[in-house]
Order: structure tokens, then sequence, then C-alpha cells
């Protein structure tokens, strides 16, 4: 459980409360490259942490990320023109470069020189893989682009989408980082041929459904083992990376890292909307050869595994469709009822209500890895406000890790035994 001050703490994320001002100190994925692909195209409304903003890309190629309202008198710059380096406002003409400053004002005499006078507020923006990154925190002090492997390797070896959750983002990490729930949420009945995973994994997953969890504190956040009996002497371990201040790296579908079976690995980012609705950003990456087509629908189609979600990214099963549960599915096929994994997760964690009183909650001893996270990110809140800045936001090649699972003998030591998996690749920025 967690006091009423620390939920608050832990859970708002708009300008001026502890959380929200420290993830104004990381670089955040906003949208899609593709959402604003053209120079002069439509630009597009875009909510972070609570702040309403426009996005577009002006004539140069270049991106602007600038207040939502126009500072003359608060029309939304969405309805504006994209035109000739800059986002003119379709009410009184004002335009306005992609650094926020006012360049024209035909509304007002010349004389009085007041566009010099009137700035906008604007975000700087970097675009790697496809998506556009961007920093919210005070000017002069940018942190690091975090060196993800599915940020520096080319487009064809990585993979990103998006998708509406309603919740708020604290619930939904929480289920990222929980390796317990998917021997039961996740799993099927006995369907061989149905399963989302490979058989074995789900032997061992089914076999042990209560993991022992060991916990390493790390540059980047914490770095995470489930432990599950095997048999014979041995464990499977699912090595899960938590990376301050909202990611998490799943581990792969079969033993080993990413590089040693051919099968991809990816994360998520989840990226506060407001307080209430997150962006749940699924990453995948290949390190060492292109996606293949089913690979690359996988990790990052509409359609694919993670879809099918809607033109506005709103998955199609959602809670106004209580997700297409099927109680028949739930009797004779999977444990819930509902197709898809990120749906099954979708479900859990938006049904606590948009923010859950955690104040109400009984936590077992599964649950050390969320309880470990919660201190963590709630001391980096406290230290920012003495003056400390998150070191990890400092340090991007931090982030370039990996996450795995392993099948371990039963004196193994995990750490060492699986740092070799869970180390990134080499850090080479793809040509653009
Ligand atoms: S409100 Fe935008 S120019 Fe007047
Ligand atoms: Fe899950």
């Amino acid at each position: 459980m967690l006091s009423a001050q620390d939920n608050e703490r832990l859970t708002r994320v708009g300008p001026g409360t502890p959380m929200g001002e420290l993830m104004r100190r990381f670089w955040i994925p906003g949208l899609k490259e593709e959402e604003i692909a053209a120079p002069d195209s439509p630009p597009v409304k875009l909510r972070l942490l609570g702040e309403d903003l426009v996005a577009f890309k002006d004539s140069d190629g270049r991106i602007g990320i600038l207040d939502a309202y126009c500072p003359h008198r608060m029309v939304e710059l969405y309805y504006g023109r994209n035109e000739e380096c800059g986002l003119r406002c379709v009410y009184h003409g004002w335009k306005f470069d992609t650094a926020g400053n006012c360049v024209d004002m035909p509304s007002e005499p010349n004389e009085t020189n007041f566009a010099h006078k009137v700035t906008t507020k604007s975000y700087p923006a970097a675009v790697r893989a496809g998506v556009v990154w961007i920093y919210m925190g005070p000017k002069g002090e940018m942190p690091e682009l975090p060196e993800f492997e599915w940020s520096y390797l080319s487009a064809d070896r990585t993979a990103a989408t998006k998708r509406l959750q309603q919740c708020n983002w604290a619930q939904a990490i929480e289920g990222g980082i929980d390796s317990a729930h998917i021997s039961f949420l996740h799993s099927n009945l006995g369907d061989a041929g149905h399963g989302n995973f490979n058989l074995k994994r789900e032997t061992y997953n089914l076999g042990d459904r209560h993991p022992k969890f060991f916990i390493e504190d790390t540059d980047y956040g914490l770095q995470i083992g489930a432990r599950r009996g095997a048999g014979e002497n041995r464990h499977y371990w699912r090595i899960t990376q938590c990376l301050m201040p909202f990611y998490t790296m799943i581990p792969p579908t079969m033993e080993g890292g990413a590089t040693s079976d051919g099968i991809p690995f990816g994360g998520h980012a989840w990226v506060p909307i407001d307080d209430e609705n997150t962006w749940t950003w699924s990453f995948g990456v290949h390190p060492n050869r292109p996606f293949t087509k089913e690979e690359a629908n996988w990790s990052g189609g509409r359609d694919g595994t993670w879809g099918p979600i809607d033109d506005n990214y709103r998955p199609i099963r959602n809670k106004d469709n209580d997700y297409l549960l099927d109680r028949e599915a739930q009797r004779t096929r999977n444990y819930t009822g509902i197709d898809g994994v990120p749906n099954q997760d979708a479900a859990v964690q938006e049904s606590m209500g948009p923010i859950v009183d955690r104040a109400r909650e009984r936590l077992g001893a599964s649950d050390i890895a969320i309880i470990t996270w919660r201190k963590k990110i709630l001391q980096l809140t406290r230290d920012l406000e003495a003056g400390t800045l998150p070191p990890m936001a400092g340090q991007g090649n931090v982030y370039n890790v990996r996450s795995c699972s392993a099948l371990l003998n039963g004196d193994a030591d995990w750490i060492e035994a699986t740092a070799e998996l869970v180390r990134g690749g080499e850090i080479q920025y793809a040509a653009e």
C-alpha cells in the first residue's frame, strides 16, 4: 500500500507536481514522425504530461512543438495554416516558427513592433527511428537522449507503435514489471494451437506460478529477475529491465537473449498524456538482422499482436465494449476470454479506475518488484526537490541494455550468468 500523499506524488504529472517535474528532466517519446511526415503537412494535436500542445513540420523539415493555444486570444493552432516556415493562426493570422517566435502579426500596425515582443511556449524535438522525442524541462538543462537499441538501429530493425490506455501511467508500468501475472492473465487453457507463447515457456510459467523475485539496483533503474523452478535442479529466469522514468523491457519469449534465438525483443514506454490517460508505446528491435514481414507486424503493425487500433490509436477492444470479452472462450480457450496480450493488460489495469487507490491494496511477496520501483521513483522526485537531478537522464548510454530469459543451473548467480545476454549492442546510429 501507499499513503494517499505518496499516491498523489506517484501519479500526478502536471506542471509543478513532483512526478511531473521529474519526468520533465527526461526526453519523452511524443509522437510518431509519420503523424507529421511531410513539410507543411497538417499540424496534429498532442497532449503530454497534462499540457496541450501542437506538433508540425515546417517547410524546411524542422519540427515544432508549441503550446496548443495561440498567445493572442487562445485559439487552437491546430486549426492553423502550416506554410512558409511557420504555423499561422487562422483567427487573426499571427504566425509562429518552430522556436515559438512570432514572425508575422498582420493584424497589428507595423510600427508597434508588437510581433517582436510575443513568443509562445516551444519545446525541443529530436527524431530517432521514426519517433519524435520531446524535451519539456528547463531550458539550458537538456538531458541526453536515451540510447535504446530501438532508437539507434536502422528502421528495418526496429518498430514502434503506440496505443491509448485509459488509466494513470503508474498502474500501467506496474503491470509491465509484474512478472507474476503472466502465469494467469496471459495463459491459455491447454490449447496447443492457440497460444501466443511457445509451449516450453508456457510450461515453465504454468509449472511454477509463484516466482521468486530478485531485484538489482542499476544505473538506469532496476533489473528484476523472476525465478521459476524448471525441474532437474534448474531455474527458468525472466529478466525484466525497468528504466526510469517509465520504460520496461520484456523478456523474450524463449530462453536466451535477443541475439540467441532469432526472436526480436522489445519493451514499452508508458508516457502520461495526463493523470488519467497514457500512451502505451511498444518498441521492437532485432539487433542482428532486419525484421521479417511477420515480425514487423508482430512488433509494430496496427493489426499485429499489439493491435488492432483505430486511426486515433485507440484499441478496437476497449473498456467501452468490455474488450470484446468472450465468456465461452474464457471457459475453453484462455484465462481471460479476451484476445491479445495488450488487451488483457489494458483490461485489468484500466479496471482499477483512472487512478488506483493504493491505500486499499494488500501486497504480497510477488509484489516486491512493484514496491521497490515505487520507492526508487519516489526517491528520485525527492532528490530532485532537494536539487539533485536524476542521474540516468544525463547518461544516455546506460539505456543500452536488453532483457532476457534464461534456463540456469540451480546454483548459478543470475546476474553473472546473464551479464552477456543483457548487454546492449554497439551504439551506432543509422544514417538518416
Ligand atoms: S487568436 Fe490567434 S491570431 Fe488572434
Ligand atoms: Fe502483461
